[in-house]
């Protein structure tokens, strides 16, 4: 499992402890048809028994709960509250959430990384499209895991220290997957097809009273980038609102770096004072290489929010879109204020650095 040891993904994505390879190689043809008793017969049949499911390991439970997921989303796509339908799955989906110590319903994690490939993909439609969306989310969690360990690593040092600038390189490195994620995305799925098809299925379930939101892009966790980065120390009513609610859907080794991380001094703004610190033109050179670096990164954020944003706008353009809000619960607003503050700092890290070069000593006739 992403980040821990004692569940390897391989064996998540192989485990069927519910048995429900066939049933749910047969979910596409019920959605088609929106034949909901089909899909109302299929989550009970899958229901297991309580003593059963606690038996399990973690890896087993969170592979039960990715097939229970697809069941939930596709009652839901069709107006039908899961739970209103199937009462019987609630102690079950709850007591998967507290073995797994994640929320008691599916996230991202279970629709994509923990989803098998091949025959086995659990998919709501079935169509080509959605796998190719479910493989353009997945590609990014081994770069950004590896990620957050270097974001870890610039928590603990100073700008000064050439440490900094070399871990920031390597954050560089890792989160260039989310720019090919979302060129994929834009060249294989189009706005239309997410808007009318497939947003429809991320709709939130309502799970003992209280509203849980679909496995949805929005939860990969490059808000924890951006928390060590330059959010910890600067507050955004719209921003910061969006991490709290996206937090519980974090898998419980992120939920403790947010834990960790959350009040301290961003990268940006040790960098900020450590410039404004020293007096002189020219900044050390540890300190320059420290800040071209994370300029760097905040390029590649930036270039990722940008194209994302190009085609979160298509999918919720007025003649297109069923809903409001993305399947994160967010409307795309939120997108263009998290790519403007990006780009801020991205803008001060660069001119920070320009500020202080020191000036060009003129050559040539002019210079005589
Ligand atoms: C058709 C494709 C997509 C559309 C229409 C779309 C739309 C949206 C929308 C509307 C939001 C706002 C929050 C919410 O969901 O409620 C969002 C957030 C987000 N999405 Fe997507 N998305 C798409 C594909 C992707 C892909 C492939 C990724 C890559 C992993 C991705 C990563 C994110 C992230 C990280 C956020 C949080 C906001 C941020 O960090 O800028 N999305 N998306």
């Amino acid at each position: 499992m992403l980040g821990d040891p004692r569940h390897t993904t391989e064996d998540i994505r192989a485990a069927d402890p519910l048995g429900a390879d066939a049933l749910l190689a047969a979910v596409p043809a019920m959605n088609a048809r929106a034949d909901v008793a089909a899909l109302t017969v299929a989550l009970r049949a899958l229901v297991p028994d309580l003593d059963r499911a606690a038996q399990w390991s973690v890896g087993g439970a969170l592979a039960a709960m990715r097939d229970l997921g697809i069941l939930l989303g596709s009652l839901k796509r069709h107006g039908v509250q899961p739970l209103h339908a199937v009462p019987e799955a609630l102690p079950v989906l709850e007591l998967l959430g507290r073995r797994t110590d994640m929320v008691p319903r599916d996230t991202v994690h279970h629709y994509t990384t923990w989803n098998p490939k091949g025959p086995r993909r659990r998919t709501y439609t079935g169509h080509p499209t959605e796998a190719r969306l479910q493989d353009a989310v997945r590609m990014v969690f081994p770069g950004l895991v590896a990620a957050l360990d270097d974001c870890a690593r610039v928590a603990r040092l100073e700008p000064y220290d050439p440490g900094f600038a070399t871990a920031l390189h390597r954050i560089a490195g890792h989160v260039g997957t989310m720019v090919d994620s979302i060129d994929l995305t834009v060249a294989q799925v189009p706005p239309e097809y997410f808007a009318l098809t497939l947003r429809p299925y991320f709709e939130e379930v309502e799970i003992a009273g209280r509203d849980y939101l679909g496995p949805a892009a929005a939860q990969v966790p490059l808000w924890l980038v951006d928390l060590t980065l330059w959010q910890c120390d600067r507050s955004d009513t719209a921003y910061d609102a969006f991490l709290a609610e996206s937090l519980p859907y974090a898998l419980p080794t992120w939920r403790a770096f947010h834990a960790r991380h959350h009040g301290g001094v961003s990268a940006v703004g040790k960098l900020s004072a450590a410039v404004s610190w020293e007096g002189a033109d020219r900044l050390p050179p540890a300190l320059t290489a420290s800040a071209e670096a994370l300029g760097r990164v905040l390029r590649i954020l930036k270039t990722f929010r940008a194209r994302h944003l190009g085609i979160a706008r298509k999918a919720y353009s007025d003649d297109v879109r069923l809903y409001e809000e993305g399947s994160g619960g967010a409307p795309v607003a939120l997108l263009r204020s998290i790519l403007d503050l990006t780009r801020e700092n991205e803008t001060m890290v660069r001119r920070a650095t320009e500020r202080r070069r020191p000036a060009v000593t003129p050559v040539g006739p002019a210079a005589a």
